[in-house]
């Protein structure tokens, strides 16, 4: 074999996003995956059907404890001001109109930014929010806030940032601290965030939620595989891996790993890459961390904001952290 016939032959495909993030999460050891690999078109759809699954409690007690408290959180971050509300990761803001509507209640009229890296659900949340809640107008963003949410112009009105969903648990401790300070950077002192995060409870609830009865999370999961398949050319075959959720106590968090069922390899056409798997060995696609209460406000306090208030439900296992900046 000469040197030229060593050469990789790479496809324009293995420079993408996604050919960088498979090649080097899966030549890793571990071998690991971005969550942010979940959400190609079927799995936003699948999320959406993850987060109406029994199991999952988190946004059904979010969009609780928002429809309970929609007008004390409003009141706590307009004080005396007007409100303009930009949001992160909005997606299509099906919990966003509980508080949009309260600040129209309160001022009449509200102008409100969502932020997300899809066009779609932005554009079914402005058409959906203008037509039920008179008195919103909605200018979305096609961005990745993980970049930093930029600025946004506000016709100086005072700023609530949503951040909800406990989305910030998806992130590394120290990414999560990274981008809550990239949110910081704009706002003005005075200016508020409003953070919703999953709260350390008891693991039975925690496990059932990532290990739903009719396998959406599995396929959530499974789906990451289908999507490098399409995109890089791979061989992957769903019936040899399997979902897994476990929760590790000691970093307060859920992981989800996808188990090979065998020994086996796997080409990955557009890297020039095959992939050795042991069975049981496994790739790390995701971690969605659980919090104490000390930890967010620890937290806050570094990336540059003071709690100002803060609201959960009865048995506390979600809680939305309202701060300042300053
Ligand atoms: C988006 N994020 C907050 C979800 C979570 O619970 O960590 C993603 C998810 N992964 C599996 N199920 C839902």
């Amino acid at each position: 074999m000469n040197a030229l016939s060593a050469t990789p032959h790479f496809t324009p495909a293995a420079y993408s996003p996604v050919g960088s993030e498979v090649y080097s999460g899966l030549t890793a050891f571990p071998k690991r995956l971005s969550p942010w690999l979940f959400y190609d078109e079927r799995g936003s759809e699948l999320f959406e059907q993850i987060t109406e699954l029994p199991e999952y409690y988190l946004t059904r007690i979010e969009r609780s404890i928002l429809s309970d408290h929609a007008d004390a959180i409003i009141s706590a971050a307009a004080r005396c001001e007007r409100l303009a509300v930009i949001e992160l990761g909005a997606g299509t803001a099906t919990k966003t109109g509980l508080l949009l509507a309260a600040v129209v209640r309160r001022q009449k009229t509200v102008a409100y930014y969502p932020i997300d890296v899809s066009e779609t659900p932005l554009a079914q949340a402005k058409h959906r929010l203008e037509s039920e809640i008179p008195g919103v107008s909605v200018t979305p963003r096609v961005a990745d806030y993980t970049n930093g949410m930029g600025h946004t112009e506000t016709r100086g009105e005072r700023r609530l940032v949503l951040y909800i969903g406990s989305s910030i648990g998806n992130f590394e401790p120290a990414d999560a601290l990274r981008i809550l300070r990239d949110i910081r950077e704009p706002l003005k002192p005075g200016d508020k965030l409003l953070l919703g995060v999953d709260m350390v409870k008891d693991q039975r609830p925690l496990l059932a939620a990532y290990n739903d009865a009719a396998q959406v999370t599995a396929a959530f999961n499974l789906n990451v595989l289908v999507r490098i398949n399409r995109e890089l050319g791979a061989n992957f075959e769903m019936q040899h891996f399997q979902h897994r959720a476990i929760w590790n106590e000691k970093s307060s968090r859920i992981e989800m790993h996808l188990e090979s069922l065998v020994a086996q390899r796997v080409l990955i056409s557009a890297l020039d890459l095959e992939i050795g798997f042991q069975p049981g060995e496994t790739i790390h696609t995701e971690n969605s961390y659980k919090f104490h209460d000390e930890d967010v406000i620890e937290m806050l306090e570094r990336a540059g904001f003071h709690l100002f208030d803060h609201w959960t439900d009865a048995r506390d296992w979600f809680g939305e952290y309202l701060a300042t900046a300053w």
